[in-house]
């Protein structure tokens, strides 16, 4: 008889890394961040966490949000959903330039952190900077017990569960969940919600550990594009609206643990000059799940097939028009547009994992990075 496993892959239960396993934690780790808070009739959203008084609730009147690396990529998400739900204007900022500078606020203003571990300096100095400014601070982390945690006014725990990766996977993805469940909270809360957008976004949110599961059947294919491509020098990540927030990250993620430099551009903007860069053979990964910018999208996505890039297009399942203008298409379980970020950063995430593993990377320990940036 002889023992095949040690201590560190019993851990990562079966899986070769622990990035690979993470991400199929993903439904599990959403339904953890939703339970108790998306009530079960799906009619409303508690955060009964929080400590707001019903005055401060009603007079908030901006918010910043403040993040480094893959937490600020939730942040710009962050920042789609609050202002649509509760018409609350929001900034993002990256905090080693956000605790630099003078930002300008107001004694009703808000001041979100969102830190994975809890521990990141730069995001600590923001939290401090801003409760010594006499500013309200919330912290969504995912380290009960952390500094940001301990320190700030107020905590929205994400419950991903340890993640052991230096390439953040469920920690985003619950981080969306929980900016999401706020934004709601704040327009149920301010009366700015419309109906349609509740229905529509809480059922879909109620839906999304389905959705998180169904994406996993797409790694097939993302295994053999990763193949093909490994020896690609850059990539260009597309899309628009929420899309060019999840491309943000999914370009993140591949720089990260593959070292194929890769790119992120607001679709529309590649004409005005990245354009240039798009050659023959060239992969670009083109997002459109955002149904109100799929035709401008699709018309960015001819513009870089013109030029004869590899297209890899990430679409909703039924869609039949995006196979046509290009090579390959990954189909997303048909959720709704608002949520689909949580959706689309699963294949990207497949993506950089295994372009990572067929170069021969050490997937879970990067080069150069580290999980929790305690220096400034
Ligand atoms: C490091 C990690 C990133 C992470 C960032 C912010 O750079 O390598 O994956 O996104 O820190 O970490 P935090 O714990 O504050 O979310």
């Amino acid at each position: 008889y002889k023992v095949t496993w040690d201590a560190v892959s019993a851990e990562r239960g079966g899986f070769e890394h622990f990035m690979l396993k993470e991400i199929h934690e993903q439904p599990r780790a959403i339904t953890d961040t939703l339970r108790g808070r998306l009530a079960e009739d799906l009619s409303s959203v508690h955060l009964n966490e929080l400590s707001w008084t019903e005055d401060f609730l009603q007079s908030i009147d901006r918010i910043h949000i403040v993040a480094c690396g893959t937490s600020w990529h939730a942040g710009l998400v962050g920042k789609a959903a609050i202002e649509r739900f509760a018409k609350i204007p929001v900034e993002v900022e990256v905090a080693s330039e956000y605790r630099y500078r003078d930002p300008l606020y107001s004694p009703n203003t808000l001041v979100i952190v969102i830190t994975q571990s809890g521990e990141t300096a730069d995001t600590l100095a923001a939290l401090r900077d801003s409760k010594q400014k006499g500013l309200r601070v919330l912290a969504i982390t995912n380290v009960v017990g952390s500094s940001a945690a301990r320190e700030a006014d107020d905590v929205l725990i994400t419950w991903a569960g340890p993640e052991i990766a230096v390439a953040s996977t469920k920690a985003y993805t619950t981080q969306l969940v929980a900016l999401y469940l706020l934004a709601v909270y704040l327009g149920q809360e301010r009366g700015t919600l419309a109906e349609a957008d509740r229905n529509e976004v809480l059922n879909a949110l109620a839906k999304l550990p389905t959705v998180a599961e169904k994406v996993l059947d797409s790694a097939p294919l993302i295994e053999k594009f990763a193949l093909d491509y490994q020896d690609a020098r850059d990539t260009f990540f597309i899309g628009r609206g929420l899309d060019h927030a999840v491309s943000l990250e999914g370009a993140l993620k591949l720089k990260e643990i593959s070292y194929i430099h890769a790119e992120s551009y607001a679709a529309g903007e590649l004409k005005h000059g990245t354009l240039a860069l798009i050659t023959e053979g060239v992969p670009v990964i083109a997002l459109a799940t955002q149904t109100e910018l799929y035709e401008k999208t699709l018309s960015n996505i001819k513009e870089v097939k013109a030029r004869d890039a590899f297209v890899l297009g990430v679409t909703w399942a039924g869609d039949e028009e995006l196979q046509k203008s290009v090579d390959e298409v990954i189909y997303l379980p048909k959720t709704s547009p608002l949520v689909a970020p949580i959706a689309a950063v699963v294949p990207l995430q497949l993506l950089a994992y295994y372009a990572a593993v067929v170069r021969g990377n050490d997937v879970d320990k990067p080069r150069n990075l580290a999980k929790s940036v305690t220096v400034e």
